[in-house]
């Protein structure tokens, strides 16, 4: 247990709860509050690609193969949809359900999707007097040098900006409305279970972690030792939102270690965990402005939600390596 919550014969909302995060969330009250009453709420995944070939949306239902609390399939764009919802008072609501691909670059449908239905999201939370709360992203801080903190934000692309937006939407609705509990978490690189689904958008842990179980050279861009991220491993990901619901205080917090980690470091720490000496492959960048180093600053994390991180990469990825092995090679469609 991560606080001294009881969310057994709580209502709990869970949107986007087919996709990664989501459905973690899901068996984690599953498995801690069989009293609990949980939501899904998802428009899981069609045929539908963006023009970079990437699904519209990545919820899949092998992601909650042994749920046993209810499954809506509808999409977060939708009134009628979302009228399903009225048949429910939550107590709590954990808004996931986003266009999480930061490589889309419609801005009609990114702000659509990840921004207007914020509003109703958090009219629910009003009506029914639920905690809220909701991903934002480390995208909202584009490339800004490290380490990034809360209220120096940058997005850089559309994904980024509807997520700041979303921030700036949270904070005026708590203007107006002092009484309810609105939190925004900012993760950063998060991995682990329940994430394979993304495909092209998973993690490098899992990507790499396959490649090398092909029997192929990882493969990473020049210069990867020098180029960094603040990893997170999704166990420390629920923490937060857990913590979240019993924050000190209102507002964006980020979610990651505050510990930079580079590219080189995940492939050879899969390779020892993997028992397999294969080196490593290097190709050219294709992106421009790409984000060399993200450090988050996570003090107010630490002090308002009590966050601890307790999986450090290598803790991560040895967690996560039985999960790597079994998805190996299976059905991603
Ligand atoms: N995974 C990360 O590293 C990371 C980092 C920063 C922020 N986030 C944010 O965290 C949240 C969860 O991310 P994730 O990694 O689990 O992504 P995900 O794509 O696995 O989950 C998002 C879910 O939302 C659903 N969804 C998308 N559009 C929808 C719509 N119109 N109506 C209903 N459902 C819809 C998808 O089907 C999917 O199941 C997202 O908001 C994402 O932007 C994730």
């Amino acid at each position: 247990m991560y606080n001294n919550i009881d969310f057994n014969n709580k209502t709990i909302l869970i949107t986007g709860g087919a996709g990664f995060i989501g459905s973690n969330l899901a068996f984690y009250f599953q498995e801690n509050f069989p009293n609990s009453k949980v939501i899904v709420f998802d428009c899981f995944r069609n045929n539908e690609i963006f023009p970079n070939g990437n699904l519209k949306s990545f919820g899949h239902y092998k992601n909650l193969i042994g749920f046993k609390g209810d499954v809506i399939c509808g999409n977060i764009n939708n009134q009628v949809d979302l009228a399903l919802l009225g048949d429910y008072k939550f107590d709590y609501i954990f808004h996931q359900a986003a266009i999480s691909d930061t490589r889309v670059y419609d801005q009609e449908i990114i702000m659509k999707t990840n921004v207007n239905s914020f509003h109703d999201l958090l009219a629910i939370s009003k009506k029914d007097s639920a905690v809220m709360v909701y991903a934002s992203s480390a995208a909202t801080y584009g490339n800004l040098p490290s380490p990034q903190t809360v209220g120096i934000e940058s997005p850089e692309n559309p994904y980024g900006f509807s997520k700041y937006i979303m921030d700036q939407i949270a904070t005026r609705y708590l203007k107006e409305n002092p009484d309810l509990s609105i939190v925004g978490l900012r993760f950063f690189n998060v991995y682990g279970p329940r994430e394979y689904y993304k495909a092209n958008t998973s993690s490098m842990v899992i990507q790499l972690g396959h490649q090398i179980l092909d029997g192929k050279i990882p493969r990473l861009f020049k210069g990867s030792d020098r180029i960094f991220r603040d990893f997170i491993y999704i166990d420390d990901v629920v923490q937060a939102c857990i913590k979240a619901c019993d924050s000190k205080q209102n507002g964006s917090y980020n979610v990651a270690t505050g510990i930079p980690r580079s590219f080189q470091e995940i492939a050879d720490i899969l390779q020892n965990e993997l028992d397999t000496d294969l080196g490593t492959e290097y190709f050219s960048n294709p992106y421009d402005g790409y984000q060399m180093n993200t450090k988050a600053d996570i003090l107010s994390t630490r002090k308002n939600l009590s966050f601890m991180p307790r999986f450090s990469l290598e803790k991560g990825i040895k967690a996560y390596i039985p999960e790597i092995l079994r998805l190996h090679g299976t059905d991603i469609s």
